[in-house]
Formats: structure tokens, sequence, C-alpha cells
């Protein structure tokens, strides 16, 4: 360790702070165009110490030292003077320097013994010196992206950084995000795009989902066809799975040269691609291309719909095993990533119970169902159980989607724990390393406002900002051994409804903002309120390199919509059958009558879902009264099974007992040429007067163009209004 590492003699004059304030203001009055640095950042810092002495003054005259001989070092000065420039309109003149040697400018410098976490960095700012000190190269890299992120936009020549001592490092070691480019292809330059924004928010995986049922993205030197014929797909369903397509032909792929310089630029900036290969479902564009490794041996289309395809690769077919070893081979080859994603999830067991291999096989192995499991979910632990062998051969490890817990599993697996949380702190307690993309708080395909009809289409579900920011990575009821397995946090972008790259960008900030304290930040150091002020400065870092965000944090006045009261709102309300999901039920009865009008995303919690058996409400006006209106809102999405109602009934009873009709309307089944989204059902009737209002509202069952095709649909309900 050379002498610049030693701990620096800090005073922390916090009375002196006010003063520096102030005569940084003075100076700033003098000259306007010098402009302070906020640390005020995101991910916020762990530690900043307020020093005394005046400000460091960044100019176009200040120097950026590394290390000589150092390459890391030199790309990170390089970096940083990239920075500058974007941000300040200037950049910086880079030298190596011996660490003996003291250096007034920014000073660069890897100081491994000096600190005990790794990706941990410090940053010590005097007037003279802004030294940059990290445990590695990339504790120095985030350094530099803290003083990136700390500078002001456009504005200044000269900047006047405040001395202090910022000392900060990551609770998580795996902080990721996730593309799918299988769903929807996007170019290479977009991808770099993608890992610069991962850059900025401190991240440092990229699981890069590069195979599915609708498109094979990785060229594979062994099976060429892949890419001839498993890289596009003939058309594309519209909306939610209706049962019209559009006529384009889509796809595209990624040579092995590519990817390896995408590796690289990845890696540059500290991040690790994780591939992942989805087996043994998912794997329909490889069945179009090969169909002898399905059960049925097709024929097999590059899939044009969304959903869960029944075609998986067949285990009973040792050509099917033997393609998959290859390709992850191949995959190997090109990604030095210490782990390697094999899927796991979704993989329906229907081909495997009717195919004469795979039942073959399963007798062969000696696969018994016991009371857990079946015979063929065992058979898929035979394959993840083949292919971690691979992967384990090349001294890597597997990780998989939380079904992979369905039967056997590696105990030195990953669980990526997406179907909420409890395949997560399953795995946690029987020790596999975990890390959380729970649906609920993570899916960034989600709805991030509850307005849809203002917002692109998307699968559904509903995520906002403060949701991502509310999640707790380490549950109280993990022990602390427990939680140790909790190794991290990642966000998912899957693409069925995100045709371009501007729109991926549009989902995936600002929650990846949210998402970057959440993986960097202690829970008692987080604060939405506050993260929301830090928020307005990283937004003008995103519109300086053009990013498309979302800005519904910047309008919280349009996140809700109270409606004037009715003679309904707020009175005592009774379901005669509570709503079928928990998930589903909002707060309860109450939230049909609360005075808050659901928007446009059903899983928004405001929402009331009901399947299988009628809305049965009763309001009760708690006096008679005279009304001849009734109205409500239903939330229609095909796609996930929800339509209109048939039918609407108004009852009204003096004595809660017996109850006459008012009202009834019928109402046409919505067909796929019709817009999903919210509609207005109105009931108007001669005055009447009466102390408990009754509203029934009916389902359809699912019709016969629609995949559940019998199946009661779901009834998403809002607001009755009675007036
Ligand atoms: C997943 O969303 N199927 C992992
Ligand atoms: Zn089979």
């Amino acid at each position: 360790m050379n002498y610049l590492c030693s701990k620096f003699n800090i005073y922390y004059m916090k009375k002196l702070f006010p003063l520096i304030c102030l005569a940084v203001l003075m100076l700033t009055a003098c000259n306007e165009k010098l402009v302070e640095a906020s640390y005020d950042i995101i991910p916020l810092p762990k530690e900043v110490q307020v020093n005394e002495g005046n400000a460091f003054i960044l100019t176009p005259n200040v120097k950026v030292y590394y290390e000589a001989g150092n390459a890391d070092m030199q790309r990170n000065a390089q970096f940083l003077t990239g920075y500058v420039k974007d941000i300040l309109g200037f950049g910086l003149e880079i030298e190596e320097f011996e660490p003996e040697t003291a250096k007034d400018g920014i000073v660069l410098l890897l100081c491994p013994d000096a600190f005990e976490e790794t990706e941990a960095y410090r940053i010590e700012i005097t007037s003279k010196q802004v030294m940059v000190s990290g445990s590695d190269a990339a504790g120095v890299f985030y350094g530099i992206q803290t003083l990136r992120k700390s500078l002001p936009i456009g504005v200044a020549n000269k900047v006047a950084l405040p001395c202090v001592t910022i000392n900060d490092f990551p609770c998580f070691h795996y902080r990721g995000m996730h593309l799918d480019p299988s769903r929807h292809f996007f170019a290479l330059d977009s991808v770099k795009q993608y890992v610069d924004m991962l850059a900025m928010h401190n991240m440092n995986r990229f699981h890069f989902h590069i195979t599915d049922d609708q498109g094979w993205r990785v060229e594979i030197k062994k099976y060429p066809e892949l890419c001839e014929i498993g890289a596009y797909r003939d058309n594309t369903v519209i909306g939610h799975n209706s049962n019209l397509y559009d006529s384009i032909r889509h796809g595209g792929y990624y040579t092995q040269d590519e990817l390896r310089d995408l590796v690289q630029y990845a890696a540059d900036r500290y991040i690790t691609i994780i591939p992942e290969i989805d087996l043994p479902g998912h794997m329909q564009a490889a069945l179009a291309t090969y169909p002898e490794l399905g059960c049925t041996g097709g024929p097999y289309e590059v899939w044009r719909r969304w959903g869960i395809s029944d075609d998986v690769l067949c285990p009973g077919n040792e050509d099917a095993m033997v393609f998959l070893e290859d390709v992850l081979n191949e995959v190997m080859d090109i990604f030095p990533s210490d782990i390697i994603h094999m899927g796991g999830d979704e993989c329906p067991k229907v081909r495997w119970k009717e195919c004469p291999k795979c039942q073959a096989k399963i007798k062969e192995l000696g696969i018994k169902a016991d009371d857990k499991f079946t015979a063929e979910d065992y058979l898929q632990s035979y394959v993840m159980d083949r292919m971690e062998k691979v992967v384990e051969a090349r001294g890597r490890r597997v990780i998989g989607w939380d079904e992979i817990l369905e039967g056997k599993v590696a105990d030195n697996a990953i669980i990526m724990s997406w179907r909420g949380t409890e395949g997560g702190m399953e795995a946690a307690k029987k020790g596999h390393d975990v890390i959380w993309v729970p649906t609920s708080y993570f899916y960034f395909d989600y709805y991030q406002s509850e307005d849809i009809a203002n917002e692109p289409l998307a699968i559904g579900g509903y995520v906002p900002v403060d949701r991502v920011y509310s999640f707790n990575p380490l549950p109280e009821e993990l022990s602390a051994e427990e939680q140790q397995h909790i190794i991290g946090v990642q966000a998912n972008i899957w693409t069925e409804y995100i045709a371009t790259f501007n729109h991926v960008m549009y989902m995936a900030l600002p929650r990846a903002a949210a998402l970057a304290e959440v993986q960097w930040c202690r829970q008692d150091q987080r604060n939405y309120d506050a993260f929301l002020n830090r928020m307005s400065h990283m937004a003008e870092i995103y519109d300086l390199y053009r990013y498309n965000y979302a800005k519904h944090i910047f309008h919280p006045e349009a996140l809700i919509d109270t409606i004037p009261p009715t003679l309904a709102t707020h009175k005592p309300i009774t379901l005669r059958q509570d709503p079928p999901s928990q998930k589903y039920a909002a707060h309860g009865a109450e939230s049909l009558n609360d005075g808050v009008l659901g928007k446009g995303a059903y899983a928004s919690g405001r929402w009331v879902g009901f399947r299988g058996y009628p809305v049965d409400a009763v309001i009760d006006l708690e006096s008679a009264s005279q009304f001849s209106h009734v109205n409500f809102n239903a939330n229609v999405n095909k796609g996930s099974w929800i339509y209109n109602p048939k039918s609407a009934t108004v009852l009204v009873s003096d004595d809660g007992e017996n109850y006459r009709d008012v009202a009834h309307d019928e109402y046409p089944i919505s067909t796929w040429e019709d817009r999903d989204g919210i509609f207005h059902y109105a009931l108007d009737f001669d005055p009447v007067t009466a102390r408990y209002v009754e509203v029934v509202i009916e389902s359809f069952d699912l019709p016969v163009d629609h995949e559940g095709y019998g199946e009661p649909a779901w009834l998403f309900i809002d607001e009755i209004e009675v007036k």
C-alpha cells in the first residue's frame, strides 16, 4: 500500500459548513458561471462527511491522474473525462503518475488494503485535490459515477466541489437488470446503451435472455440454422393474444463476434453479462428449426403468440440433450460470466406425459412420482442436473428461475425468485443463494401508472416507482444466516409488448433508479420522499443523455382521482361473497365506494376482481334517500381473461331484507375487435326512496375464440355511485 492510501486526518467541521456554503454562494454571485456540485445523488452514498476548507474548483485546466501502467485505471480516467465532457462541455487532460508523488487535480487510485468491502470507494475532496480511491477498479468506477452524478448540468465552465469525504460501498454484490431481446429484437447499439444505463445506476449484472419461443438470438456455430430459421417469425399477434396478427416479419440475432464485443463493452463498465438459455421450456424457436428435438416431431413455428407454449424439448431424445450441451458450451465460450442462467421456468409437462420417448426415459432412470412432485417434474430435474454438470465442468455456476426448486436441484444452484417471494424464502432456508425479482416489485414490463388509457399497452400488473422502492431484500422472516444467502436484487424487462428500444427505456426509467437504491443502500438509509427530491437531478441527467423516461413521479397529483361524493360514498358496504383472490381484493368491499376512481391498471389495488360468481354488493345509505341512478366502471383486459359485465341489476330495500328490482341491463360480450380499457355502466330508473341499494353484476364465461374457452371470465369493478 502506498502512503496516499493511509487513513486521512479529516476534521469533521459541521459548524463551519454554513460559512463554507455562504462563501460558495458569494463566489457564485461574483461569477455566475461557478456552480456547486451536490452529492445528493442516486444511489445515495453510505456516508458523506463535510470537511473544512475551500471547495475544489473543477475547470478545463484540471488534470486526471491514474497509476502508471494500469490499463483499468486508464480506462476509468477516460470514462471520467468523457462524463465531464458530456455534462460540462469540456474534457480534462489525463496523465499517468507514480502513486508516491502528490498531485493537485483529480487522482484515481487503487487501495485494496484500505477497504473491507469490494466495489468500495472513498472520495476525499480538498481545495487542491479530488482523490478517488477504491478497493478495486470497480470501486473507483463507482466513485467516478458519484462524481459524475454530482455535477450540475451544462450551466458552468467552473464547478465548485465542496470539501467532503464520501465513503461508500454496495449492500449487494449482485445488482442486476434483465432484458429480453427474444420477444422483440434490439440492435446491438441499443443493447450497449442499456449497458450504459445500468452503469449509471451502479449495477454490475446484465441478465440477457437470448432464447425463447418467439426468437432465437444467439449464433451457434454447430447449429447455424437456429439463426436462419429460429431467429425470425412471420408475423406477430396483435394486443393481448387476440386472434388478429400484424403482417410484419420480425427477428434478428447477434453473431458471436458481436456478442464478444458486447461482453467487452459491459466488462469495461464492470458489468458481467449473464446469458440465459431458457430450457427445457420456452424452446419453440429451436423446435421450429429442429422439429425432431420435440416430443411430437412438429411441425412447429417460431411462435407468433405470447404465453407459455406446451411444445418443449423432449428429454427422452438424447439428441435434444446433446443439443443443449453443445449450445451451453458455445454460449460459455462467448460469455465468461461466472454464472450461467438455465431458465427452467414455465415448462408444461403435457407433451412429456404423452411422449413414448419421455416415458421410456422416466422408466430407464427409475424416476417415481411422490406426494410432492410428478415423474415429469423429476424428468425436468434430470435435464437441469445434466446441464448443470456441463456448466460446472467449465467452472461456472448455474442459476435458474424458482421453478427449479420443484423436484431435485443442485445445492449450489442460485435461485432467481420471481413468483412472489415464497420461492426465494424457501431457497434461502434450504441454503441456496437467492436473487430477488418478484413480479409485483421488479417486473418493469408491468404498468407504472394506473392511467393506462394514456400508457403504451403493457402486459398488465402495476409496479409504480414507490412500489419498487418499498422492497426490503432482507425480510425479518429470514434468520441472519439465511439472509446471508440473499445475494442480490434484479428487475426484468420482458418485451412481448415492447417493440422499440425507446419503449424499453420508458419502462426501465426511472424505476431503475428506485431499484438502484434497493440494491445499493441499506434499508435504514432509504427514504422515498428524499429519493424523489434526488430524482429531479437524475432526470436532468436522463435528459442530457436523451433517455426516454416515464414522468409520473414528477406529477404525483395526477395519480389519484378523487370524485365528488354521491349518496353511496363511504357508506357501509358488504359483499355477499368476498373476492376470490386476495391479490385482487383491493381494500375489500370499501374500495367499491371510497370516492377514489380506479384508473387503467386493473392490478393497481383500486379495482376489485371477481370470478366464478356475480358481484353482489349491498350499500346501506343509512337513511331513506331518493335516487334514480346507479353507475359503476368495469376494467376490460381480454388477454388477462377480464371481460365486461354480462348484466347489471339494481335492487332496493327499506329494511335490508326485502328487495325489489328497479333496473336491469344486459350487455354484449366484448370481441377482439373492441378495445380493452375502462367502461362506464349507468342504470337510470324512476326515482325511488329507499335505505338499501343492492347492485348485482354478472360475468360471462370466456368465449370460443379465447384460449380459456368455457372458463369463467374475471370482472374488475370499481366505484359504485348512487345519485
Ligand atoms: C418468468 O417470468 N417466466 C421468469
Ligand atoms: Zn418427449
